[in-house]
């Protein structure tokens, strides 16, 4: 088989920047399909944060069209870690260099459009500049979705037009809204502010404009790919998904290189599913960290989590009582809506069972998935979700609602815990019910851990699925 040339164009990317999983995805599965022998670029920009990373300035300058004029850019090459996969990094500073990725304290940046029409524009912008043309361009979500909308339009007399597209909705909730009079940033005609394009009740929704252009559309799990389908989960987009022909899920894997007990240096000892004690050394040090009894017998529950509704920390909030009644530990890390994370720090400076960081921590968050026993994710709605993985690989016990990746990736009383409600009886339950086999069956408690740790989970499965996928998407892109 010819091997691919791919281009990522996504807005976040481990190690350069990182919000959540999209940044996982980005850092790993571009690898993954390197390591099959493809050629993959990844492009993003250069953030603030990003500047801490080595990289090499190439000698071109890049002029990306943004509103009225041009923005230039300085382009900085490096390569994925231990990848062959090569990075672009684009920089503009007075849109990239400041605090924040998508917005700070204040809420969301008031120049976003402009932001990622520079990123979406500038990453085939570059292409031409480097006289390399993709077989495929693969944009994931609101923040990319400019892509295919342009190689559709402005690009689409340009050697680029042969690329097809890919666009994956990591987040059917968050679509990128802007207001019309601002559409001249984008460069795009009114001929495109259609329900057909990107007009959503009479404002720009970029992420609609992504999946009315792509020529494929795909998103991280089965169960989400259903879900989104519908009305009550599609976020006013299902209609479109319908029309477009559906979405596929290909379900997310995680990156051994990053998240695996026998190697992570963040922990505090390494351990297998065939040998455990140095789990028992983590979950000491955790409690020791965090200030909590060190007391292997009691219980001790993890929370890593961007703080927001998705999250169903509102069932936590609900649950809490039950749940600490239980004599249970619990130790969370996040960051997010200002309720939450008082209620955080609340319980963090008044309870002796509860220690909480506000606050994104990398090496926090390996050292929570690797101690703890149990780990706590009811949310209302996840496309894929990563930590239940992690958590599964470190032989902590998943507590999840069956919904969407979570639901497709946890086998109940196997792998993890499921329920269904959403309410905060049902995961008062089910930790019931967990907490009560971990002191009662500990043997069970044990296989699952093994199980959950043994369960193939890595890239190599979605990569391939992901080839065959592009391999589809070239050949609908052709027949056009
Ligand atoms: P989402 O992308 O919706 O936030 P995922 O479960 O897919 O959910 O991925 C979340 C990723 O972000 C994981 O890698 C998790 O460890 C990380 N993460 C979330 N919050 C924090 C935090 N406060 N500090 C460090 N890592 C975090
Ligand atoms: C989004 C989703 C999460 C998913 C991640 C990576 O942030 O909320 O469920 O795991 O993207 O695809």
């Amino acid at each position: 088989m010819p091997r691919l040339k791919v281009l990522f164009v996504v807005s976040e990317c481990v190690p350069f920047a990182k919000t959540g999983g999209l940044a996982d995805v980005a850092g790993a599965l571009p690898a993954a399909l390197a390591a099959r022998g493809h050629d993959v670029r990844v492009v993003l920009p250069r953030y603030r944060i990003t500047k801490r990373h080595a990289a090499e300035r190439r000698p071109e300058t890049l002029a990306v069209p943004v509103g009225h004029g041009l923005a230039y850019a300085a382009i900085w090459e490096t390569k994925l870690p231990k990848s062959d996969a090569t990075v672009y990094l684009l920089e503009h500073d007075a849109l990239f260099d400041r605090d924040g990725i998508y917005g700070d304290k204040a809420g969301d940046f008031g120049d976003n459009l402009a932001r990622y029409t520079f990123l979406s524009r500038g990453a085939l912008r570059l292409c031409e500049t480097l006289d390399w043309v993709p077989d495929v361009v693969h944009a994931h979500d609101w923040q990319a979705s400019l892509a295919p909308v342009f190689l559709d339009t402005l690009e689409a007399r340009t050697p680029l037009a042969s690329a097809a597209s890919v666009l994956t909705i990591h987040n059917m909730a968050y679509q990128g809204w802007f207001k019309k009079d601002e559409l001249y940033q984008t460069g795009l005609g009114w001929d495109v502010f259609h329900p057909r394009g990107l007009e959503a009740h009479d404002s720009i929704n970029l992420l609609k404009g992504g999946l009315n252009h792509a020529t494929q559309i795909t998103t991280v799990s089965p169960r989400y790919a259903q879900e989104i389908q519908t009305p009550d989960w599609g976020e006013g987009l299902d209609g479109v998904l319908r029309s477009r022909g559906g979405v596929i899920g290909v379900l997310n894997g995680i990156d051994d290189t990053i998240w695996n007990p026998a190697k992570d240096q963040h922990i505090a000892a390494n351990f297998t599913s065939t040998d455990l004690s140095g789990k028992a050394l983590c979950k000491a040090a955790l409690q020791a960290e965090m200030g909590l009894a060190v007391r292997p017998d009691v219980p001790l529950l993890g929370l890593v989590s961007r703080l927001v509704t998705q999250k169903g920390i509102d069932l936590i909030a609900g649950a809490l009582g039950e749940i600490l009644a239980l004599g249970v530990q619990i130790v969370a890390l996040g960051s997010g809506e200002a309720w939450i994370e008082q209620l955080f720090s609340r319980l963090n400076a008044t309870s002796t069972q509860v220690r909480a960081f506000i606050g994104m921590n990398e090496a926090l968050a390996h050292k929570i998935e690797a101690g703890s026993d149990l780990f706590l994710m009811p949310s209302r709605y996840e496309p894929c979700g990563l930590n239940q993985l992690y958590s599964q690989r470190y032989g902590t016990l998943p507590i999840v609602r069956a919904v969407g990746g979570l639901d497709d990736t946890v086998e109940n009383e196997v792998t993890g815990y499921k329920f269904d409600e959403l309410s905060a009886d049902a995961l008062a339950q089910t930790v019931a019910w967990a907490v009560f086999v971990m002191r009662n069956h500990p043997a069970a408690h044990r296989d699952m851990m093994v199980r959950s740790m043994t369960k193939p989970m890595g890239w190599g499965h979605a990569s391939r699925q992901y080839e065959a996928l592009y391999r589809m998407a070239i050949a609908r892109h052709r027949r056009r």
